[in-house]
């Protein structure tokens, strides 16, 4: 087994053990994956100002994500089909985080069921839901999420209509599902993915299956998702959905300051500012180069959170530099996750909270608190001068 000391180590790992078409589904960006990848390289473009001869001793990244305490200003993001990187994977993230101190929240397209991760876990986690046409489901499901104790309500709105990964398709994670000769294969040669699917019986979506009909395994994604989330969703639905949930909202999906305000009058909580890591818009801004025009329009009036694109505690540190509360991580947990369970998502939470500890200290700071756009400098503006 190699050391494993940053994120890429468990991404090249979790593509060694977990089945291609469910790697893919993870890795993928809609069409030309544009977006994807400006939300890493747009990270790579911000510097950050290093100070020296300043007293680093006694730090601290304790933080409040939507006044919750937290051992640092990152959560788990929901994410589909999690269950299928790794057998129970939601349970085990689930616990990884609580056991960390970090949020954890469950993708209504999980396949552990709502009910499922609040019987392995103590603490609360938080729910995410998708507005679906049939609103007697979709109230039952938001009181699922309340009876189970959930802390915090996710509401994505950039996921009416789904954008194409063309790996998805290719892979026959689609409408008909259809997974090729090739990926059958494939998944016969993952031996330790395929033992810990033999030791669960969760393999559908959890929240769904027994809840609607016709949904039974996960190559219905494409074809559920078409014909049951609601392309007409509206600001109208939001405050029905406040209404029936009655705790904390957080409205995810924003990457306009014009809808950032829209938010703020909806009532919600807390914003994430997301491109949902690239998989829908390609062309769309990436969420680190529109969050600070976000902050500067809201930030006084609402809590702003962001994802798309954190692998590492330097990004979650610009991010929050930024002026963001709070950032999700997506892809960089499922990749621990896929590459060794319960184990590597902690491994995951514990090189985040490491690089950001160290990154803080360099950048002379002792408390994630004090960190401001001071710490940051654009990459171009060291080089144009130059350049003249
Ligand atoms: C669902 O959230 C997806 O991005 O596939």
């Amino acid at each position: 087994m190699p050391t494993i000391t940053c994120i890429e180590d468990l991404r090249i790992l979790a593509k060694r053990r977990v089945p291609k078409m469910f790697y893919d589904y993870a890795d993928s960006g809609s069409w030309t994956e544009g977006t994807y990848r400006a939300n890493s390289s747009d990270f790579d473009r911000i510097r950050l100002r290093q100070k020296v001869a300043v007293n680093m001793e006694n730090r601290s990244l304790a933080a409040q994500m939507l006044g919750q305490d937290v051992a640092m200003p990152v959560a788990l993001a929901p994410t589909g089909l999690t269950g299928m990187q790794c057998a129970d994977g939601e349970i085990k993230a689930a616990r990884a985080a609580e056991a960390f101190g970090v949020p954890f929240v469950l993708s209504t397209m999980s396949i552990c069921s709502i009910e499922d991760v609040a019987a392995a876990t103590q603490k609360p986690f938080w729910f995410q839901l998708y507005v679906m046409r049939d609103k007697d489901y979709l109230g039952r499901l938001i009181d699922r999420a309340k009876a189970a104790g959930c802390a915090a309500l996710v509401l994505t709105l950039d996921l009416q209509i789904i954008g194409q990964r063309h790996k998805d398709v290719k892979n026959g994670l689609s409408a008909p599902p259809k997974p090729t000769l090739a990926n059958i294969l494939n998944m016969a040669t993952k031996v330790r993915w395929g033992l810990g699917m033999l030791g669960t019986k969760r393999h559908g979506f959890g929240n769904i299956v027994g809840h609607v009909k016709g949904v039974e395994n996960v190559g219905n994604l494409a074809e559920w998702t078409n014909k049951q989330f609601d392309p007409a969703l509206s600001w109208d639905d939001v405050a029905w959905i406040k209404e029936r949930w009655g705790g904390k909202l957080v409205i995810k999906g924003i990457l306009d300051a014009d809808d950032a305000r829209l938010a703020v009058k909806s009532g919600a909580d807390a914003i994430i500012v997301s491109n949902h890591g690239g998989r829908q818009l390609d062309g769309a801004l990436s969420a680190i180069e529109i969050l600070p025009q976000i902050i500067d329009a809201v930030g006084a009036d609402i809590e702003v959170h962001m994802d798309s694109g954190i692998r590492s505690g330097q990004d979650v540190l610009k991010a929050v530099a930024m002026g963001a509360k709070g950032t999700y991580i997506g892809r960089a947990f499922l990749y621990g996750l896929g590459a060794m369970g319960e184990e590597g998502v902690t491994k995951v939470l514990e090189i985040i909270h490491k690089e950001l500890d160290l990154t803080m200290a360099f950048c002379g700071h002792r408390e994630i608190g004090t960190l401001s756009r001071d710490n940051l400098i654009r990459a171009d503006e060291v080089f144009n001068p130059y350049l003249r």
